[in-house]
């Protein structure tokens, strides 16, 4: 057992430079094992621990995975199997991914009900509308998702309400349909850009990622590449946050300033200061910020996944803040930790209602999933005194190396094993 010790009251200096995008990476591993032909080179992909487990369900499908760095050679040539039910697929998230990956190039994928965080009831529903429109068969028994068909036919598909894995899931899987399939009402997430160009650099044809039409003609096979993965926003936002809320001065490096514009804005209207740079931001604040309102919505909106760390900030800004948790009905579980810490809020259903207070103090607490594991450090960086975040598991699954980035700006963390 894990735990990191935080002694606050540091104000954050410096640079820090922010990884691959974890939501691209563990989509972009899964559409790897598509390429029937060739090898993927894959480039920027953070050392987290839901890639750690990806690499692991992709090599007992069959495929060479070779590591170096950030970068990863997968050979998916002589896969041998379309079966991935182990206990790493049902702990993640993005094993679901598997399900379009499988069903595109061979026509048929039994994978298991995935996991991840858990932030409300999370269904595949618009995933499996996804394939069946696509001619696939989808049964759900004993767990596993069962996918089959002779062959995948192009379609017109109108996703009910925009989700990420939906909409790369059916991508993934429509790329080697035959015919055109379009997709409707999609996420516009830069990750979602990334799948496309990373599939569209394997021979698919993908047009419109980004915007909420995506086409794509169906092709007959697809081949390696050589490939590199986004900079994490979300990562990136956390840092942004941490930066505003301890005071002082932090460049964020190896950025994309146009995917954290909806997190800049909020920052500037609450009082700190940001400077863009060509792939970088720099943020500057010096003293306590202003309350703000915050609702979460599908990119360019504010980003549910940088909600928990911001609300941290909001619970020592000055004024009433309301919080509007658009995408996740149960993603507050974090709020309950903060108020070990003095943090003073009221949760209605979706809403939170935060006032913040003059100061948080050290205590200990647990990161009760990944993006809250995020908002208790930041809460530790800021608190009185010193703060021990229990469950680190659910951090490292997503934040590559968080307190040697936060050590380099100055923070006082360490991580103890027990
Ligand atoms: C992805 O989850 C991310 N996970 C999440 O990252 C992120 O919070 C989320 O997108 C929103 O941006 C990965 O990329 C692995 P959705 P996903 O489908 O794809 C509902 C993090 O901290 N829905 O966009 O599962 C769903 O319940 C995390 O890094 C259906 O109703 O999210 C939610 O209310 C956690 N039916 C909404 O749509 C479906 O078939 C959006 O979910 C699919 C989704």
């Amino acid at each position: 057992m894990e735990k990191l010790v935080i002694f606050g009251g540091n104000t954050l200096k410096g640079c820090v430079d922010i990884s691959g995008a974890k939501n691209a990476a563990v989509a972009i591993l899964p559409a790897a094992i598509m390429a029937s032909e060739g090898i993927c080179n894959i480039d920027n992909i953070p050392d987290i621990e839901d890639v750690h487990c990806l690499e692991r369900i992709i090599e007992s499908l069959g495929c060479k995975i070779s590591r170096e760095k950030n970068s990863a050679r997968i050979d998916s040539t002589n896969m041998n199997s379309v079966c991935a039910c182990t206990e790493d697929v049902r702990n993640m998230r993005g094993s679901y991914y598997l399900i379009g990956a499988l069903l595109g190039r061979f026509k048929e994928a039994r994978v298991e009900l995935p996991g991840g965080c858990n932030i409300g009831a999370r269904p595949v529903d618009q995933h499996i509308k996804g394939f069946e429109a696509l001619g696939a068969k989808v049964v759900i028994e004993h767990g596993v998702v069962k996918a089959e068909a002779e062959k995948l036919i192009g379609a017109n598909i109108f996703f009910d309400i925009v989700s990420v894995g939906a909409t790369i899931n059916v991508m993934m899987a429509a790329t080697l349909a035959e015919g055109t399939t379009i997709l409707e009402n999609v996420a516009r997430e830069p990750h979602v850009v990334d799948v496309a160009n990373f599939l569209n650099s394997m021979g698919a044809n993908i047009k419109g990622a980004g915007t909420d039409v995506i086409r794509i003609t169906g092709v007959d096979k697809l081949v390696g590449c050589n490939y590199s993965v986004i900079p994490d926003q979300i990562e990136a936002g956390t840092y942004m946050i941490a930066a505003a809320a301890c005071g002082g001065e932090v460049a964020i490096k190896n950025v994309i300033p146009k995917h954290l514009e909806s997190i800049s804005a909020k920052l500037i209207e609450m009082g700190a200061d940001i400077i863009e740079g060509e792939d970088s931001v720099v943020v500057k604040s010096s003293g306590r910020l202003k309350a703000a309102n915050i609702k979460t919505l599908p990119y360019p909106g504010f980003p549910t996944d940088v909600q928990q760390p911001m609300s941290t900030l909001l619970s020592v800004s000055e004024g009433r803040s309301v919080i509007n948790e658009s995408i996740f009905e149960n993603r507050y579980k974090h709020l309950d930790e903060l108020k070990k810490m003095g943090a003073e809020f009221k949760v209605e259903g979706r809403i939170a209602i935060i006032d913040g207070v003059n100061k948080l103090t050290g205590a200990i607490v647990k990161a009760t999933d990944l993006r809250a594991g995020a908002a208790m450090i930041i809460a530790g960086l800021i608190a009185e005194g010193v703060t021990e975040v229990h469950n680190v598991e659910s951090i490292d699954r997503g934040y590559p190396k968080i307190e040697d980035k936060f050590r380099g700006l100055g923070a006082d963390i360490k991580r103890i094993t027990e």
